[in-house]
This record gives C-alpha cells, structure tokens and sequence, in this order.
C-alpha cells in the first residue's frame, strides 16, 4: 500500500445555483456566518471572480455540477428562467438532500404569477423532486435587504416553510448566525400565501418610499 497522502476534497454545507441578485448576496451571507459555500454559475468565471472579490474564508465559486456537490443546495434562478427544468435533469445529484426554494414564480415584467392559485414554486418542485427535502425560505425577503439587514438595528423575519421537520431543522443549523429571525411558517402548502405577499410588499414599499429595502417583522 503506498503511503501517498489522499487529499480529499470536502463538500460545501451549501451549495447555490446563480449569481444574480439573491445567489450572490445569499453566498455571501452564509460564509459571513461561518458556513461554507460553493456559488455555482452557468459560467463558473463569473462566480469565480465574486468569490475573489468577496474573499470570504469558506466561499468558492464555479459551476451548478460543482455547486450541486453540496450537502444542501438552494437555487437562486426564476422559474420563468427554466429552474424545473434545470433542477430536474439534476435530480440523480439532489436525491434525498435539502433544497432550500426562494422562488416567487414571477412573469417577466412582475405584474402577475406564471403558476395558477392553487399552487405555488415550492410545491411545485417538492412535486417535481419527491426524493429531495423542500423547504422554503428567503422568498419574502427582497435582496436589497441582504445589504443591510437590521432595521433600527432590530432584525426582520424570514418565513420557513416545509412539511419535514427534520428539514427544517437542518435549515435553522445551516442559518445559524445569519441576521434575520426565522418563523416557522408551517407547511409548503402556506408557501402559497408567503410567495404572493411579496406582490403586496412590493406594491406598499413603493407607496412608502422603502422600495426596495423593506420587509415584514410580525409584532405581539
Ligand atoms: N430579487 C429579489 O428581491 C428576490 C427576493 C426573494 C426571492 N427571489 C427569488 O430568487 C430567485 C432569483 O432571483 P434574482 O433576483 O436573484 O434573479 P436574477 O438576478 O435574475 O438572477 C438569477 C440567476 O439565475 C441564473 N440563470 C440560470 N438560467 C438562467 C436563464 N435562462 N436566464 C437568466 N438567468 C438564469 C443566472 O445566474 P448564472 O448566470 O450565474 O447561472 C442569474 O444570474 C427567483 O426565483 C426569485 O423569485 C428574488
């Protein structure tokens, strides 16, 4: 037997599919809370070169192949963008592990929902992957808000959604440290009502003038 050393490479606690505006914010969010991350892009240069310029220890960019390694993986890409599509040809690769689904099935130009009422995207993943644990998360959040996520220093919620506990539970680990309050928000059925409240949100921002940073504490 050779006494070679066998590197071998360990996987990310995360990995997140996208580099826009949530993938990249969200990356950046869980190695600042001490987790590690593989941001993965359609061009793995472009998630490369964040990775550098964020330069945050346990934070690597490069390909969706590489990001879907992860123990949990949370794509940050638009239903209308082909995310079914894309998350079913991975389904080998996602067998039995965490998805974490931000997704508001938004249309192109925001003014209504691409899924009927009686569904919503994380039900309709959890349907698409029945071997993988779905939960959701992040989807009331707007991603202006990951840039300075403490409101008079208070932090605001997140809204967990799941029917398995025990994924839920492995979420709330995966988010330890990171600057919001996570109310479980009860089964993915209720994702319904949290996805389209984001048309509210949005809509009451923009009266307010908070537009895009703002986002729901519940109080009492
Ligand atoms: N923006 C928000 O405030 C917000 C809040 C809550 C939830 N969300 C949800 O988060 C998800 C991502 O939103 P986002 O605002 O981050 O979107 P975005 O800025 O448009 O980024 C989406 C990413 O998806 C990837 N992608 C893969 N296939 C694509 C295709 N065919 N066309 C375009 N992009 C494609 C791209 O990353 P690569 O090129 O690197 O692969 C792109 O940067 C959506 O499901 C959205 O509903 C958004």
């Amino acid at each position: 037997m050779s006494n070679a050393i066998i590197f071998k490479r360990q996987k990310a606690e995360i990995g997140i599919l996208g580099t826009g505006s949530m993938g990249a914010r969200l990356a950046a969010m869980f190695a600042r809370a001490g987790r590690s991350v593989a941001l993965g892009s359609r061009s793995p240069d472009r998630a490369l070169a964040i990775a550098h310029d964020l330069a945050l220890p346990g934070l690597v960019g490069g390909s969706y192949e590489e990001a879907l390694e992860a123990e949990a993986v949370l794509p940050a890409i638009f239903i209308r963008d082909g995310l079914f599509d894309i998350l079913e040809r991975n389904a080998a690769a996602l067998d039995g592990k965490l998805l974490i689904d931000i997704s508001n099935p938004y249309n192109e130009d925001y003014s209504d929902f691409i899924l009927p009422w009686d569904t919503s995207g994380a039900e309709e993943l959890q349907k698409r992957l029945p071997r993988t644990r779905v939960v959701g998360a992040f989807k009331n959040v707007f991603s202006a808000v990951f840039d300075n996520p403490l409101f008079l220093g208070t932090p605001s919620d997140v809204f967990l959604l799941g029917d398995d506990d025990g994924a839920k539970q492995e979420f709330l680990r995966l988010a330890e440290g990171t600057p919001f309050r996570y109310l479980d928000a009860g089964p993915l059925i209720n994702a319904r009502a949290i996805e389209r409240m984001t048309m509210i949100t949005g809509a009451l921002g923009r009266r307010l003038g908070s537009y895009p940073r703002m986002n729901w504490r519940l109080l009492g």
